[in-house]
């Protein structure tokens, strides 16, 4: 394959970045009572509510926001909560964001100062989790969230933030 799009992504992966094997943890009690809430609020087609919740109740959750797949390869950004944005469009294969939707798995980069390709929205984030979002096996968004604190975000937020991705794609 050739192409300017395919080329840059295969550079950008390289960014360091984390990522887990397969396979979920039982979630602590806290996220078990959260995704019942996200599964009441999706029940009544509020995806801006479910980043309200998620921005509210998790103390290291600085930023949370959903990006919707559009068809001219990239994200547009819907629903979020936290400081505004100049990242309202956000082409595959470029940033955190974009990486994931090349990938379309969980990214999690610890430190964003160490990622080059990293799109900055505010000096406070130091850290960024991206979770897939896909319908009937298709993918079409992501959660995206951006953490003040280094190494914020671990296994359980991935596992957590999976299952609330599901119930997303579920319903939207
Ligand atoms: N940091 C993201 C851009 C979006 S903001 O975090 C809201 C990225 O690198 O793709």
């Amino acid at each position: 394959m050739t192409g300017s799009f395919f080329e840059g992504s295969i550079r950008k992966l390289f960014f360091e970045h984390r990522s887990f094997p397969a396979g979920r943890v039982k979630l602590k009690e806290e996220n078990v009572k959260l995704i019942k809430k996200v599964e009441e609020l999706m029940g009544q087609g509020s995806l801006d509510d479910v980043c309200k919740l998620l921005h509210e109740h998790k103390s290291h959750y600085d930023w949370v926001g959903v990006y919707l797949v559009h068809p001219d390869d990239k994200l547009v950004l819907g629903p979020y909560h936290g400081e505004k944005t100049i990242h309202t469009e956000i082409p595959f294969g470029e940033g955190v964001c974009g990486l994931g939707a090349v990938e379309q798995k969980t990214i999690i980069v610890d430190d964003v100062c160490k990622a080059d390709e990293y799109l900055s929205c505010s000096p406070k984030v130091k850290s960024e989790i991206v979770v897939p979002i896909t319908k009937n096996g298709e993918f079409i968004g992501e959660i995206d969230i951006d953490s003040h604190r280094l190494n914020a975000f671990d296994k359980e937020d991935k596992d957590f933030l999976e299952k609330v991705s599901e119930i997303i794609g579920k319903v939207i």
